[in-house]
């Protein structure tokens, strides 16, 4: 059945709880019907969250009572949780912190167990991938990505990105580039600037990241986390309002039970866990046209199922992908409609299903 007009129009006033966008253009009705004044009304959303379906309910039958021709309301709520979604709770520990982070919809963390299995790399074309997948539903879209990355910053290069940052009101700007905004340290230490003074700088810059960089509205930030599991990483963890962690592994057994390592270090500071995605999968052999599993097969699968977590994807072992980071153009913006592309928007579109992002 259609939709009623005089109903959408009046339903067009209510927006979802947290974002700036209405619920009829987040495309949330499932059903709007006018009989003798009595308006029946559907809506279908994905949450983990008791308040949101409560709130909608409230605001919707607010303005049906407000509009003309509509005497009666009766409003149906179809709640799905998403899966692997976070307990309500353990996130109000974080609540003064995300309320200095406003105007950032989601942070997803992007961890390791240890490095060199394409973190960095997986992280740049997740926040490519994530701009791509809200563009295309949305026609807009405002994704930042944030290196925290202290010893080994490579998101500049991998971005393109050259230069200081500019500063504006004692807050750093962010750099951009294919629509991505980026802050790392990498733009604000030399590359000769030694090691040894970086340590005691990790804590302070991750401070400075995320609450001194003027990001704008964002819907989502993709955050680089350094490789490995130690104290850095914990609080870094802490220092956030992180919404998830996405933990990406080799398809290989040792790198396996590193990523568990990994997952505990989340559980421990109340992080939720997206799931696992496994990167350098296969090599798709041309010749042959069949996949080869040089790293062993089914690793990243077996982690998630270790972990009680999602599976979200395969990135495949591709040069392209290489060879984008190394040019500074993520291989998702440099070949948009390529067989690694795509995998890249299937991992994005179920982290976007899994934190529930109204699309
Ligand atoms: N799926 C992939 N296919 C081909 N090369 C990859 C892939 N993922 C990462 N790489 C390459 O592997 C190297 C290490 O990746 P990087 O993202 O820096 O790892 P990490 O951040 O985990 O240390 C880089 O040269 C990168 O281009
Ligand atoms: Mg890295």
């Amino acid at each position: 059945m259609p939709l009623n007009p005089i109903i959408l129009e009046a339903l067009k006033k209510v927006k979802y709880p947290g974002f700036s966008r209405d619920i009829v253009s987040f495309g949330l009705v499932r059903n709007a019907e006018l009989q003798n004044g009595k308006a029946r009304v559907q809506i279908a959303i994905t949450t983990a969250d008791p308040r949101v379906p409560s709130g909608l309910k409230k605001d919707i039958e607010q303005v049906l009572g407000q509009a003309d021709g509509i005497s009666g309301t009766e409003v149906e709520i179809a709640v799905s949780k998403p899966q692997g979604a976070p307990a309500p709770g353990p996130q109000e520990d974080r609540s003064q912190d995300a309320a200095r982070l406003q105007g950032i919809k989601k942070i997803v963390a992007v961890a390791s167990g240890k490095g060199g299995v394409g973190k960095s790399t997986f992280a740049v074309n997740l926040a490519c991938a994530f701009d791509t997948v809200l563009f295309q539903e949305r026609g807009y879209s405002a994704v930042g990505i944030m290196d925290c990355d202290v010893y080994g910053p490579s998101i500049p290069l991998m971005l393109g990105l050259r230069g200081k940052p500019e500063i504006e009101d004692e807050s750093l700007l962010p750099k951009e580039n294919f629509g991505i905004k980026a802050m790392s340290m990498g733009l604000l230490v030399d590359r000769n600037t030694p090691v040894v003074w970086r340590g005691p700088m990790v804590n302070k810059t991750i401070q400075q990241f995320a609450h001194n960089v003027k990001w704008g509205d964002l819907d989502i930030l993709v955050v680089d986390l350094p490789p490995g599991t130690g104290d850095a990483q914990l609080s870094l963890a802490q220092n956030i309002p992180i919404d998830g962690a996405v933990i990406v592994t080799t398809p290989q057994e040792a790198s396996v039970s590193v990523t568990t390592r990994g997952a505990i270090l989340f559980e421990k500071v109340n992080i939720p866990m997206i799931g696992v995605a496994e990167n350098m999968s296969y090599f798709f052999n041309s010749a042959s046209g069949e996949r080869e599993y040089i790293f062993g097969q089914g690793g990243g699968e077996q982690a998630a199922q270790t972990l009680h977590t999602n599976f979200l994807g395969q990135i495949p072992l591709d040069s392209a992908i290489r060879q984008g980071g190394d040019a500074g153009i993520p291989v998702v913006k440099a070949t948009p409609e390529s067989e690694t592309s795509r995998c890249f928007y299937g991992v994005a579109r179920r982290i976007l299903q899994i934190l529930s992002f109204p699309l």
